[in-house]
């Protein structure tokens, strides 16, 4: 008889930490500042262009998903572009769990320009 470990996988506490995209090096996205990534319509720029700074930050070729989605923590952003880069758990590969997260947005209540806000999320698992 064969018997299999499963492992339960709980995620730590966590929270949304801010970063700066007009200054923060550890992301290359002066190309993207100052403009709605997710406008009604038409998601390419999130799922291509925001994609590839994630990729590029994370030095991975593993699955980094985007998507356009309204987040209910943002109600004055109708979809922000969320980045999720997602991993395998457990043998062989139980589960699928996000272990990090991107968020950006254009913030159209900065006066008298709306400015780009971005935070992103490690989520481990223990
Ligand atoms: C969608 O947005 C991209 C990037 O701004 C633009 O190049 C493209 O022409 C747009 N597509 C449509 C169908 O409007």
């Amino acid at each position: 008889m064969k018997q299999y470990l499963v492992m339960l996988i709980i995620p730590a506490v966590f929270a949304w930490n801010d970063f700066d995209p007009y200054t923060d090096p550890r992301y290359d996205m002066q190309h993207l500042l100052d403009m709605d990534l997710c406008p009604p319509g038409n998601d390419s720029l999130c799922l291509l262009r925001v994609r590839e700074v994630a990729y590029k930050y994370r030095h991975v070729n593993e699955k980094v998903d985007a998507d356009c989605e309204h987040d209910k923590e943002l109600p004055n952003v109708p979809r922000v572009c969320w980045i999720r880069h997602r991993k395998h758990f457990g043998f062989p590969n139980f589960q699928t769990r996000t272990i990090w997260e991107m968020q950006c947005w254009l913030d159209t209540t900065v006066k008298p320009k709306p400015k780009t806000k971005c935070r992103a999320i490690q989520i481990d698992y223990s």
